[in-house]
């Protein structure tokens, strides 16, 4: 299974590093299989990672566990300056570097070449292509573009849309791609799918050339702008531009500073164990995603769950026209002089501030995220941080201060370290514990920290590691705005300037109906309760039955009174949301919990107390969903135009607490 992350490194130089070679480490907690002892021509089909700095001394469990749970347990978390659509490019770019190309191709036509390339990181989007055409044809409709999926409709209100999801086979439950990490979530599957778009989009614009080198000539036009868009638009928004444009113009001084031409390039642990996984702490717990799932409606869980490897899309279960994201609200348009591409700043989403800080919902990852879908994970293993810290346990990964000293940049104080400046504060560990974390602070934490006391750009090591590993990954590509500095970009405004945005207008054409095609102005049918202390109605017995099903020991009533109100700020002050004692649609969408037959209890009541407002006979309300249940649901949901399936999920509860407007 692939997952986003790996159980094994192969450093240059050192051999395969499992989880057995860090005895006493949390790190076999993380394993999903034990590493099975691999002969050498094996392990040449390994990834290629090295290593800049020396070896530092593992964290203690202690460390890993109290840093883990001070990191993933502080919400709510602050928004930075840079639109969240980056988060999400940067997962994409994270696969593109670390794609193993020659995947598919461990078979004896293979030379030792083609593995050692294949299996090294470079800026060429090979986890988009695959291996071209010619030897993955499936990914391709006529041998030159890329295939796109189809949404499905939601009955008459909205139709299915082609060319809105990535292509699915109903032959197979993963995405139609050649990277399905890219499928991880729904908003790097739709990050994914905007590059297919802009694939096809410039392969129609290529003038006549040779029908042989058509796609070559389109494929060179593709990875030189997204290269150009790195360099110019995404790494200095994350990184110091300082130090971006210092890299890019004087070369490197830490990492592979003198290749011989032609050599490829490996992947060093210190970006892909730390640094790079600054991307974790841009992430949101909800998104404003489009004009139906607004309001922070889009949950992190539900932008899971609506994805092939950590939720519930395959072959057959296809994307719901309604999850079709609203490019406007996650890039800003105004940048590229549209503002009739502008949202309010209300509906638009900004990335979580890099900083010490991840959000709530990543301490509780669903097993798909890491390649254990389907299977039971003790907590810790769900938490992001602690798979973070415990794979740089595994690869003996060096500390910040080893780091700082080999960059020859000032390092952090043991106050910064401990206390920071607005993300976490690690003061309550134990007094042991502190002194471990100032000094040998673990990486991935140490650039946070950087980052936070430089206003959420990575500057002194993590700067320094990641604008060279761009560099060299470029340098190091096919196609290389690196090695051919005179290049200019043609697709942009002007020979200078090509942004994400500006890749977003070309491949969808400029056109606001592409860009969100579920548009602003169709208003809703039905409208999602609001509740307030004072009032008395079946609304307010389903949220009560929906609270007691979190645990509260509230009576279902039906009247909003002072308890319920505690209780309902007690939840909300759980999320990590506002705190307002009003269930509005953040709440609800907080409160919902999926329910179908065979399930038992608070929230099936709740369920069943919605049916008997419109049935006949009533149901018992017995927290029992059996037959009846189940066929008042599908009734209920064929009313409301919805998928038919007899389940209670995120829609069906919405329009269970919703009334026409
Ligand atoms: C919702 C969003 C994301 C989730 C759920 C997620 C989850 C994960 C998981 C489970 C791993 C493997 C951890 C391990 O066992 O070592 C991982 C690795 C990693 N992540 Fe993410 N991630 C997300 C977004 C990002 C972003 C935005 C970036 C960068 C901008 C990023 C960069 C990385 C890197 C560099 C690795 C190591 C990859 C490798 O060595 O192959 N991730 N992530």
């Amino acid at each position: 299974m692939v997952r986003h992350g790996r159980d094994s490194f192969f450093v240059v130089g050192e051999g395969l590093l499992t989880p057995d070679t860090v005895a006493g480490s949390p790190a076999q907690a993380v394993a999903a299989t034990p590493a099975p002892h691999l002969a050498e021509a094996l392990a040449l089909r390994q990834f290629r990672f090295s290593r800049i700095g020396p070896q530092g001394a593992p964290a203690s469990t202690q460390l890993v566990t109290g840093m883990a749970d001070v990191i993933t347990g502080t919400a709510p978390d602050q928004d930075g300056d840079i639109p969240s659509g980056y988060t999400y490019l940067g997962q994409f770019v994270d696969h593109d570097l670390t794609m193993d190309a020659t995947g598919k191709a461990l078979g004896s036509d293979v030379t030792v070449d083609e593995l050692i390339q294949g299996r090294s990181p470079a800026l060429d989007l090979d986890s988009l292509y695959g291996r071209g055409p010619t030897d993955d044809p499936q990914f391709y409709t006529d041998g030159l573009h890329l295939t796109m999926g189809r949404t499905v409709g939601q009955g008459p209100i909205l139709p299915g849309f082609d060319g809105f999801d990535l292509p699915r086979d109903p032959a197979q439950s993963t995405a139609l791609i050649p990277d399905f990490r890219n499928d991880e979530n729904l908003v790097v599957a739709q990050t994914h799918l905007a590059f297919i778009r802009f694939h096809n989009r410039v392969l129609d614009t290529i003038g006549p050339v040779p029908a042989a080198t058509v796609f070559e000539t389109a494929r060179e036009r593709v990875v030189k702008h997204y290269q150009w868009m790195l360099r110019h638009d995404y790494l200095p928004r994350i990184v110091d531009p300082g130090i971006v444009e210092d890299v890019f113009t004087n070369g490197r001084k830490l990492f592979e500073t003198s290749p011989v031409a032609g050599d490829a390039p490996t992947m060093p642990i210190e970006f892909s164990v730390a640094a790079f996984r600054l991307g974790h702490s841009m992430v949101r717990d909800g998104y404003n995603w489009n004009r139906i799932f607004d309001d922070g409606q889009g949950t992190l869980p539900l932008l899971f769950n609506f994805s092939g490897t950590s939720g519930s899309l395959s072959g057959t279960d296809l994307l719901p026209s309604t999850w079709i994201a609203d490019f406007r609200r996650l890039y800003n348009f105004a940048e590229a002089g549209r503002p009739d591409l502008v949202v309010p700043p209300s509906k638009f989403n900004m990335a979580r501030k890099i900083d010490t800080r991840l959000t709530n919902p990543l301490a509780t990852l669903p097993p798909g995220s890491f390649g254990q879908a389907g299977q039971q994970v003790p907590p810790p293993q769900a938490n992001l941080a602690f798979r973070n810290l415990t794979r740089a346990t595994m690869v003996k990964l060096a500390s910040g201060q080893q780091m700082a000293a080999l960059a020859n940049v000032t390092p952090l104080t043991n106050d910064q370290i401990v206390k920071g400046d607005g993300g976490v504060d690690f003061s309550g560990l134990a007094a042991g514990v502190r002194d471990e974390l100032t000094s040998n602070t673990p990486l991935w934490t140490y650039i946070l920290r950087e980052a936070e006391f430089n206003n959420g750009r990575l500057t002194g090591v993590g700067g320094r590691i990641v604008a060279e590993v761009f560099h060299r990954a470029m340098e190091g590509s096919t196609y290389s705005i690196v090695r051919e500095p005179q290049w200019r970009p043609t697709l942009g405004p002007d020979s200078v300037t090509f942004r994400m945005v500006d890749l977003l207008l070309f491949a969808f054409e400029g056109r606001a109906d592409l860009l969100n095609p579920l548009g602003d102005d169709l208003p809703p049918q039905f409208e999602i309760v609001e509740l307030n202390r004072g009032d008395e109605s079946f609304f307010v017995e389903i949220m009560q039955h929906l609270l007691r099903a979190r645990g509260f020991g509230l009576i279902a009533d039906g009247v909003f009174g002072p308890i319920t109100e505690q209780a309902v700020r007690d939840f909300q002050g759980s999320q990590g949301i506002a705190v307002d004692g009003v269930v509005g649609p953040v709440t609800w969408s907080r409160l919902f919990i999926t329910v179908r037959r065979g399930s038992t209890g608070e929230a099936v009541k709740g369920v069943q107390v919605r049916m008997n407002q419109r049935q006949a006979d009533p149901i018992a309300v017995d927290g029992d969903f059996g037959p009846l249940t189940e066929a008042a649901v599908r009734e209920f949901q064929q009313s409301r135009d919805i998928d038919v399936d007899g389940v209670v999920g995120p829609i069906t509860w919405r329009q269970c607490v919703s009334e026409p407007v």
